[in-house]
């Protein structure tokens, strides 16, 4: 990363020359972090749509491409021939496992998949009809009063604790939090299965009788596990690194990623979108809510449309599509009237010229619900799966922040509230 060009900046009669630096990939950014002091001004930038938050070397997007690196290996590559452990070591430690360090990876994350048997207490506090979400920010949060023996973020051995504890740990909460939504018994994770094929188990074994893991739907969550593993500077991710720039401790922080995942613009998308094709029903009535959408008083958003970055199609969204279709085929579920809603309407919408002006294209979350729906799955449970995916790249990014000795995030604001004034007595107003 180079630092040998400037911007100049004219303020006031006065000329400022701001360093610029250069990445390997993506656009240069402007260094303005001395810009209050030398010129007493601010940026203003309320999304972030121009800020540079950080440094990263986890994740690369190129909007205007489609494309999706993981430590600079694309997508598709490994949707295709990775799994979801290993691309969780992969966005840990930077570079693809060895077979010696991917066994010893698997048998660390294996050997963390249990709770506390205390924690199964935690989940009789809460009402049968919880959101699962709900129960996963309080329990994860939780999890800093059990495992004080890796609170401490100073001490690099405790965080990689911390780490396999979250990754190990946040299938099996979730799948209690499913299991205590549908009145069944928690199932206990079972080290003999895949990471996949563990959580398959513990959401649809039942005491009564053998579950056998399905291959292909195994793959399937693998596959959907991996592709919402992490995405660079995203709402919660950021949200993950303010809440550790402070040092609060790791399962903290995850639970705050969490809160802010389950957001219907964020990964809340996936259960709104899956809900908004039901509403839909049937592709006659697609239509109306085109012109919904397109109708700024509606307050109607296509649910799984539209991306902050992606000004192409989301590469997550093809893998995911290609999936929906293998998914279906096995289960014999040939005419799934919501998935025939679903392609008629990306057809219908990729051809508006609304949706091409925005470059509104669908995104991760477009597809997911029908397959994660076909699976069994209900629709409370599919932001609760994009956390258990979205753990890992969590992890990786507090890690790295966490690395960088960083200062505690604080951004200013452009004030508009009311000038100085006096109190006025009560009698008197
Ligand atoms: C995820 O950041 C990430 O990386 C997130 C994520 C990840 O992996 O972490 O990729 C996961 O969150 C995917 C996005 C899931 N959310 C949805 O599917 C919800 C529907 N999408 C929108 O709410 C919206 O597209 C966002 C929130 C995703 C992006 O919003 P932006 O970038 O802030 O864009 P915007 O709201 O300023 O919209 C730009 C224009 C607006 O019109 P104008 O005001 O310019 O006239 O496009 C319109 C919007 O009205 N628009 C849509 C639309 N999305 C944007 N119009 C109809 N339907 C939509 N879905």
């Amino acid at each position: 990363m180079s630092a040998d060009k400037t911007a100049k900046l004219s303020l006031n009669g006065k000329s400022y020359d701001l360093p610029m630096m250069s990445p390997v990939m993506g656009p240069d950014v402007v260094d303005i972090r001395k810009l209050y002091d030398e010129a007493d001004v601010f940026t203003y930038d309320p999304g972030f749509t121009s800020t540079a938050s950080c440094k990263s070397a986890i994740t690369y997007i190129d909007g205007d491409k489609g494309e999706l690196l993981y430590r600079g290996y694309p997508i598709e590559q490994l949707a295709a021939e990775s799994t979801h452990l290993e691309v969780c070591y992969l966005l840990l430690y930077g570079e693809l496992p060895t077979k010696d360090q991917m066994d010893d990876f698997k048998t660390r994350i294996t050997r963390h998949t249990m709770v506390h048997e205390q924690m199964h207490y935690f989940f009789r506090g809460f009402r049968r009809d919880s959101h699962p979400m709900a129960t996963m920010v309080g329990v994860v949060g939780a999890m800093s009063a059990f495992y004080h023996d890796s609170l401490d973020i100073t001490d690099p051995w405790q965080r990689e604790v911390a780490a396999m504890r979250m990754i190990a740990k946040l299938p099996t909460i979730a799948a209690m939090a499913y299991k205590y939504s549908v009145g069944q018994p928690f199932v206990y994770p079972k080290n003999s299965l895949s990471y996949a094929g563990n959580f398959l188990h513990m959401c649809f074994a039942v005491p009564t009788e053998d579950y056998v893991v399905n291959p292909v739907l195994e793959k399937a969550m693998d596959r959907i596990m991996m592709l919402h593993a992490d995405h660079e500077q995203n709402a919660s991710t950021s949200t993950v690194r303010l809440a550790g720039s402070s040092g609060a401790n790791p399962f903290a922080c995850i639970a705050a990623g969490i809160a802010c995942l389950w957001g219907p613009a964020h990964g809340g998308a996936n259960q709104a979108c899956l809900e908004m094709l039901r509403e839909i029903g049937t592709v006659d009535r697609i239509p109306e809510y085109i012109a919904k959408a397109k109708d700024k008083n509606s307050g109607f958003r296509l649910m799984g449309f539209g991306h902050r970055v992606y000004k192409n199609f989301d590469p997550r969204a093809t893998v995911m599509k290609e999936s929906a279709d293998e998914v279906l085929d096995l289960l014999g579920i040939h005419k799934n009237p919501t998935l025939q809603v679903a392609k008629e309407l990306e057809r219908i919408a990729l051809s508006d010229e609304y949706f091409i002006s925005k470059k509104l294209y669908p995104n991760v979350d477009f597809y997911s619900g029908i397959i994660l729906d076909a699976m069994g799955f209900s629709t409370s449970m599919f932001t609760p799966i994009f956390a258990i995916s979205r753990t890992v790249g969590w992890i990786s990014q507090w890690k790295e922040m966490i690395g960088e000795n960083g200062k505690i995030g604080r951004p200013r604001q452009l004030y508009v509230g009311p000038k100085k004034r006096d109190y006025v007595d009560l009698r008197h107003r």
